[in-house]
């Protein structure tokens, strides 16, 4: 599969990554490395994890996965810190002393010695940004962590963060982690888009197939898929604009003999600035319909889709 270079570093990615979120959650450890498999046998090199999914549960099963297939040297390992930890709500935040604590916990699990990109999960507004991107210089410096990264920043505090890390001389963030998908656009277009193409950063879009909705298995008048995230699914997506987007989706996907899910992600991909759509799976029949959304081509006016 062809790859590509996450922003200025040096990590050559899979335009689809790999979403753990879901080991430990809707995929059992057995399914997981069934799923894992289908996925690096399809090319797939690009795998997000965090502390928080499953309690450590998803980076424990990638770590027993790796281990047994003796790949970690061919997997670019990417997870989070900073969003709580089960109920303890002292497990949290972007301080030194948490990251430098929790950062061991994830290698622990992982089964590694390094992690290829370590995310702050999402913005920590009580602590100084100095303090965290310091306390991420140290662990680049170690050589526990290659590359760090920001998820659910906004704009105007990704902005600060770099101008705290070229002051400074620290590491900065050279990815971003949004939400961005068909459905939920904005937020990302707007300001970061534009932000993360002035200063060359990767950036890797989360909840590419809007938890589901884009596979087109939600439809109106017909039953909710069996999956525990349905309600909260038919919630957020099943209206009047989300059928819409079904519908063109539809019309773009017969033309090219491809499914729903393959041309939502082909879309994705296909944003200018985006290195990698990442998206999970719940079985190995899905992993291999979403690998079939890495060459697809969609011309400029489907890819334009408004
Ligand atoms: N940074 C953050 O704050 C943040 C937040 C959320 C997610 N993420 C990252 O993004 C990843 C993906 O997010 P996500 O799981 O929320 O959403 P997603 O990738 O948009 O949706 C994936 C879900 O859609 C269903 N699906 C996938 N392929 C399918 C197919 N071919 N046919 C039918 N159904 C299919 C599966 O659920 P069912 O089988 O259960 O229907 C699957 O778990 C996570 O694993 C995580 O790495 C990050």
């Amino acid at each position: 599969m062809l790859k590509r270079k996450l922003g200025r570093t040096d990590l050559s990615v899979t335009p689809l990554c790999f979403g753990g979120n879901v080991f430990g959650w809707t995929v059992d450890e057995k399914s997981a490395f069934g799923v894992l498999d289908a996925y690096v046998d399809g090319g797939g090199n690009f795998i997000d994890t965090a502390d928080t999914y499953s309690v450590g549960g998803s980076e424990s099963i990638l770590g027993q996965w790796m281990r047994t297939r003796n790949n970690r040297d061919r997997i670019i390992l990417a997870t989070k810190v900073g969003s709580q930890m089960g109920t303890d709500p002292h497990a949290q935040g972007l301080s030194r002393q948490y990251i430098l604590q929790e950062v061991e916990a994830s290698l622990k699990r992982l089964q590694t010695d390094y992690i290829d990109l370590y995310q702050s999960h999402r913005d920590d507004p009580n602590t100084p940004l100095d303090e965290t991107l310091a306390a991420f210089h140290d662990l680049v410096q170690q050589g526990k962590v290659r590359y760090i990264g920001a998820s659910n920043y906004s704009a105007a505090r990704l902005r600060e963060a770099l101008q705290v890390s070229d002051q400074h001389g620290y590491v900065r963030y050279e990815c971003l982690q949004p939400a961005y998908s068909l459905v939920n656009r904005a937020n990302y277009e707007r300001e970061l888009e534009p932000l993360c193409l002035e200063q060359g950063l990767g950036v890797i879009s989360y909840s590419s197939l809007a938890s589901g909705f884009l596979t087109g298995k939600y439809r109106p008048g017909q039953n909710l898929p069996s999956s525990p995230r349905a309600k909260r699914i038919q919630e957020r997506y099943m209206n009047e604009k989300g059928f819409k987007i079904l519908e063109q989706l539809d019309r773009v996907a017969e033309a090219h003999h491809a499914t729903v899910a393959q041309v939502a992600l082909a879309w994705v991909m296909a944003r200018p600035g985006i290195t990698s759509a990442i998206a999970s799976a719940t079985s190995v029949g899905q992993v291999r319909e979403l690998l079939g959304s890495v060459d697809l081509k969609l011309n400029d006016e489907e890819g334009r889709t408004r």
